[in-house]
């Protein structure tokens, strides 16, 4: 039995999609249950009067243990971006985060925010992101130097973008080839880090660029891909401009190799049926960032249509842009845009979103996103009367699993968490 160890409290993990497998068979529950861990995996789940008597157990009583909270699309040079007041995008690019985007040349500031960051999202139950850097290759090593101490699994990508920034953001097409590839080798596949090549958006790149982009595609098959589209109009009327051969502004990456399976779009609000058609032909996944998109007023996400026209959608902050790094929080604003385009986000979907669901957009399903024995031991167990407004609302709930997920997504935030584990370790302890 040596070096198993174990977590037990109310085992929550999902096996299906609750819009594909209804809302019975989706999940898996354990009341009383125990999840076994050893050498940064899952060794076993199951009810903890199994377990053996001399097993080292944490026991977090009546909280809920689920798989490690994945955020598809966030940015952490954004950390103090974040809640700047009174701009829609490409003002709020120019006033605020390109100017704070420059201090990343400095590797000490960068390594000092990418330690912010980390204690951040593990502080909010997230184990897993996929996270643009700046255009700074520093701002690269200091985050995956971050990542890898930690052990987590993350995706991340220096920025590319040689126009329509200042100039000291800029690099060009070579310059971003050279620098992204080097990047690769480094670290993509080293422990558990992975690469994304980044090209910020459509805007700040030429063509010569958006090829670069591409020949780094086809030469790193398994690599990621993480851009935006398709989140503001004035965004949208820039790139019909600068590209006025294309068809849509999916049709710009389209061009150049940039769809595919292991590609993230931010955003992806306004969109017509031929790129829906195309993201889902080229199995390209989407990301909803719903506080992002209230808050620089981008406008409301169709996810219905999306996940209708056969695009994967994942569930993502977008901090700074977004204005929480709390999955739940984000599920909470995820609700409400659903809401004002007369849908619906039941919470089983929601949590299946924020853990499977979003492990499955990127690719990882098998590896992270659930308690199933084999993978990953990325752990975040959440209280669900985490302050008195949540407790005194939970007394009425009766036992209704979906009901107790609604409000704790509805009232919760990192309050909630009360302890978050990377590989089998904990890394984050609330202490109580
Ligand atoms: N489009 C291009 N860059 C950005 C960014 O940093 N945040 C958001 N929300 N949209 C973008
Ligand atoms: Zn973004």
């Amino acid at each position: 039995m040596t070096g198993k160890t174990a977590i037990r409290g109310r085992l929550l993990d999902f096996i299906a999609d609750p819009a594909e497998a209804g809302e019975e068979a989706c999940y898996r529950y354990i009341a009383d249950g125990a999840v076994v861990m050893e050498d940064g995996k899952i060794a076993s789940i199951g009810p903890a009067a199994d377990l053996p008597a001399d097993m080292p157990v944490e026991d977090y009583g009546q909280a809920l243990v689920l798989p490690g909270l994945i955020d598809t699309h966030i940015h952490y040079p954004q950390t103090r971006v974040i809640a700047s007041y009174g701009a829609q995008l490409l003002e709020w690019l120019d006033k605020y985060t390109f100017v704070e985007e420059q201090k990343f040349a400095d590797p000490d500031h960068a390594a000092a925010v990418a330690k912010f960051f980390f204690d951040e999202l593990l502080r909010n139950g997230t184990t897993t992101a996929a996270v643009y850097c700046t255009v700074h290759p520093e701002s690269v090593e200091a985050f995956f130097t971050e990542s890898e101490r930690l052990n987590t699994l993350m995706i991340a990508g220096k920025v590319m973008m040689d126009r329509n920034a200042p100039e000291a953001l800029t690099d060009d097409a070579e310059r971003s080839f050279s620098e992204s590839a080097a990047l690769i080798e480094k670290w993509h596949g080293r422990g558990r880090q992975h690469c994304a090549v980044t090209p910020r958006f459509a805007v700040t790149s030429t063509e010569a660029q958006l090829e670069a982009a591409g020949a780094l595609m086809r030469g790193y098959p398994d690599i990621y891909m993480q851009t935006h589209l398709a989140e503001n109009s004035a965004e949208i009327a820039a790139v019909a401009k600068q590209f006025p051969w294309s068809r849509s502004y999916t049709d710009v990456y389209d061009k150049f190799g940039l769809l595919g399976p292991r590609a993230i779009f931010g955003h992806g609000i306004h969109l017509s049926d031929g790129e829906i058609a195309r993201l889902s032909e080229t199995d390209s996944t989407v990301a909803f960032c719903p506080t992002s998109n209230l808050f620089i007023g981008s406008g409301l996400f169709d996810m219905g249509r999306l996940r209708g026209g056969g695009v994967k959608v994942g569930l993502a902050t977008d901090v700074g842009g977004g204005t929480s790094f709390s999955m739940l929080r984000t599920a909470a604003e995820a609700y409400k845009v659903l809401q004002l385009n007369n849908q619906n986000l039941p919470a089983l979907q929601a949590f299946h979103l924020m853990t499977r669901g979003n492990a499955d957009a990127l690719g990882l399903a098998g590896r992270i996103g659930t308690l199933e024995p084999g993978s990953d031991a990325d752990i975040t167990v959440l209280d669900t009367r985490a302050t008195p407004a949540m407790a005194h609302r939970m007394d009425t709930i009766d036992g209704n699993l979906a009901e107790e997920l609604f409000v704790l997504m509805t009232l919760g935030d990192d309050r909630s968490t009360l302890a978050t584990y990377v590989a089998g370790e904990r890394l984050y302890y609330a202490g109580r």
